[in-house]
Order: C-alpha cells, then structure tokens, then sequence
C-alpha cells in the first residue's frame, strides 16, 4: 500500500484563501500531515494563528528566516504533494515563467524539477481569468505535469457572474488524493461500480427497497477514481460534487440496462439490488380510500443483474460480486461465486454492513484464495478490495 502523507499547501492572496481552512481540516481529519506556507500578502486574509492550530505545525511565509535560511528546500524534501490553492493570478504567473521571488514561488521553482505532484486551483475574477497571459501560462504549467481544479462558474466576490470561483474544497480533496495516489497503469481502464439499494415501483409514487445507504459503493468508487481508473457510478442512490462519472437508475432493470450499455474492465456490484418487483403495480397513484384495510402486493423475481453480464463478459474483463447475509455469509458467497460465474465475491455480514461506516469483509478470489480483512472503515476496506482486484 502507498503511503504518501505529507501535504504541503501553498495560499495565495485572494478573497477565497478563507475557504483553505476546511481544507486542511479536512487533510488533517483524514490522516494526512500538513504544513502550510503563504504568501506575505495572503496574510491580508488567512491567520497564521489559525493555519497553525489547524494544521498542528509551523506557517511558512518568510523567505529569509534567521534560524533556517534552506527551508523552501528542507519542504519540498518533506512534501509528498504540493497543493497551492487558491492561486493568484500574480504567483500563476510566476510559477511559469520560473520567477522565485518569495518562499511560496521559491518552493514552487524547486519543486517543479522533483517530478513529485502539484496541483493548482486558481480563483481570481473573470477578467483576470480570461487574461490571455494566464491562459498560456496555465498551458505552459500544464505542459509539465502541473495538475488543475478549474475555476467554477458562478457568483464572484466583487459582484461580477462567471468563471473564476475557487473549485469546491471536497473536488480539491479528492484531486490530492487522486495526485497522490494514481496509478499510470490504471488511466484508461473502465472501472464500473454499482450502488445503493435499487428501487421497485408499487404504484406511480411508492415504492419497495432496502436499507442499504450506499456507503461501500461510495468508498469504491472514491478509491477507484483516486487510482486513476476511469470511472463509472451506477447509483441508486443520489451522488453530489463527485468527481467522477455517474448514472442514476432506479430498479435492477435499470441498472441491469445500464451496465450493458457501458463497456467496463472491472465491474464492482456494490448495490444491493431488489430481488423481487411487485407483480401487480399501479401504473397511477393508489387512491387510499379506494383500497381496503387489507391487500396484498404480489412479486416476482427480478432478473439477477450479476449473473446476467457475467454470462457474457468478456475474458479480460473481470466481475466482482457482494454477498451479503446474516449468517453463514462465507459458505453463501462461495456458491454464489461459482454460480454466477464471478472472479471475486466480498462476503459481508448485515449487523455490520448495512448502512455502517465500517465494515468487516472476507473477499474470495476464483482460485478458491481467501483474503479475511479485520473489521475497517469501508473506505480502507474499498481501497483493498480494488488493490486484490486491480493487482
Ligand atoms: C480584496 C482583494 C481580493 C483579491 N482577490 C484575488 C483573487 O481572488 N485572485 C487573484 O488572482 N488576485 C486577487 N487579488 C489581487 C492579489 O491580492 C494581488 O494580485 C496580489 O499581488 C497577489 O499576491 P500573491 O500572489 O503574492 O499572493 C485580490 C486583491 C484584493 C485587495
């Protein structure tokens, strides 16, 4: 497992350099180690007092300090990713044309040539954006490897309407982690994931489903898309500011539907699909005063979604079925493996799964290997399930 931990974040002066703070919190609520240098003029608006109780470490903003006159370059040695955000258009600019005139553009120069990531999310307003020397200075950052969170549309501080709000701090987030963590091998390979508890109509408005919230599928998709997989979300349940693909079903139908309709090298059937769907449904609304105290709703068996694809895929494709039960979980999920013609099945017990945020899974691989995970977050038992299954 890669380990990378420790984030260096750059701020420049700009009136979103406020929103950092959730930034670092955010970092530093998921494990990550911090440290922050700003530029003399974004002390205009962020508090190194704050930046510090934050990130539990030194705010760097001088480049001549009496005590260590080399530590823009004792932190690029530390920083295993460099993350400036927001970024002026002034220090954009500098970082391209190799300008090192204070400790931020002075790391920034150095760090360039470790080959170690960076990532920029400009905000500045929609003039300043659209300035054809930003734009070519972005494309010359671009040109070597610097990675980009575009501006957002929308309203801009001094009033103005268009492009140049800073990029939602989750879409930054979840960009670090991508930088950190991508694999080069992985860009370009289809990785599908299914999630959420699937829907059956019982009339117009109503409808049957279970309690599954969605949460394992989320985690897989998050770590997916951080490995570089291209990915696709086949949700039922609703996915906000994500920075990967997603379509929205309802029944396993739907979903049935929509797998076919999308190539994938890896299918992960997170969701927990409906078996049944009411037989006897009500293309309009029941009217309750027109129904007896009592009635019955009939069923019939859905079509089994995993087993459906995998009766067709292809040999380089490779299909990863859940298994969830209250008990007897392992011996369930081996049958279903072999029934359904899988590669891996992830057995997981209801007590602990269902709509948790952990989870305790043994995943079984074709060749009979089996793989007993401690009970985990469901966002470290995704990141294995897909590092067994994307080996
Ligand atoms: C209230 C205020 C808000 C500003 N917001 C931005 C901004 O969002 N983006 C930007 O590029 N410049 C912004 N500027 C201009 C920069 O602060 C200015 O270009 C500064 O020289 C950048 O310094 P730095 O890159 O060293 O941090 C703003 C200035 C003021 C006074």
């Amino acid at each position: 497992m890669n380990n990378l931990k420790n984030i260096l974040v750059g701020i420049t002066s700009s009136i979103a350099s406020y929103k950092i703070y959730e930034l670092v919190r955010l970092y530093k609520k998921n494990g990550y180690n911090v440290k922050v240098v700003v530029t003399e003029n974004a002390l205009n608006f962020v508090s190194t007092l704050v930046l510090e109780t934050l990130s539990e470490n030194e705010v760097y903003y001088s480049q001549f300090s009496p005590r260590n006159n080399v530590q823009h370059i004792n932190l690029v040695e530390w920083a295993d990713i460099f993350v400036v955000a927001p970024i002026s258009a002034n220090t954009l600019s500098k970082c391209a044309q190799g300008i090192a005139d204070n400790l931020l553009s002075s790391i920034f120069c150095a760090y360039l040539s470790t080959k170690k990531p960076i990532l920029m999310a400009p905000a500045m307003n929609k003039n300043m954006w659209n300035n054809p020397f930003i734009q070519e200075n972005i494309k010359k950052l671009k040109n070597q490897n610097v990675d980009f969170v575009d501006p957002e549309d929308g309203f801009l501080a001094c009033g103005d309407v268009g492009c140049g709000r800073l990029a939602k701090i989750e879409l930054i987030f979840e960009k670090t982690l991508k930088n950190l963590f991508q694999n080069k091998i992985n860009n370009g390979k289809k990785v599908i994931v299914t999630l959420g508890g699937t829907k059956e109509s019982i009339d117009s408005v109503r409808c049957i489903s279970n309690f599954s919230s969605g949460k394992m599928g989320k985690s897989l998709c998050k770590w997916a898309y951080r490995m570089g997989f291209d990915v696709l979300a086949i949700s039922a349940v609703e996915l906000e500011n994500v920075p990967y693909k997603s379509i929205n079903v309802n029944s396993a139908d739907e979903m049935l539907e929509a797998i076919k309709n999308n190539d994938f090298d890896v299918l992960i059937m997170a969701a927990a699909v409906c078996d049944f769907k009411v037989k006897n449904k009500s293309e309009k609304k029941i009217i309750k005063e027109n129904m007896q105290h009592e009635f019955a709703l009939e069923f019939v068996k859905n079509q089994d979604v995993v087993k459906k694809i995998a009766q067709n895929k292809r040999q380089n494709q490779k299909i990863v079925g859940f298994c969830l039960a209250d008990e007897d979980c392992v011996a369930q999920a081996k049958n279903k493996l072999k029934n359904k013609n899988l590669d891996y099945i992830v057995a997981n017990e209801v007590k602990i799964a269902l709509n948790t945020d952990e989870n305790k899974v043994t995943i079984i691989e074709k060749s009979g290997k089996i793989i007993n995970m401690e009970l985990d977050t469901k966002d470290n038992i995704a990141r294995k399930i897909l590092e067994v299954v994307c080996d």
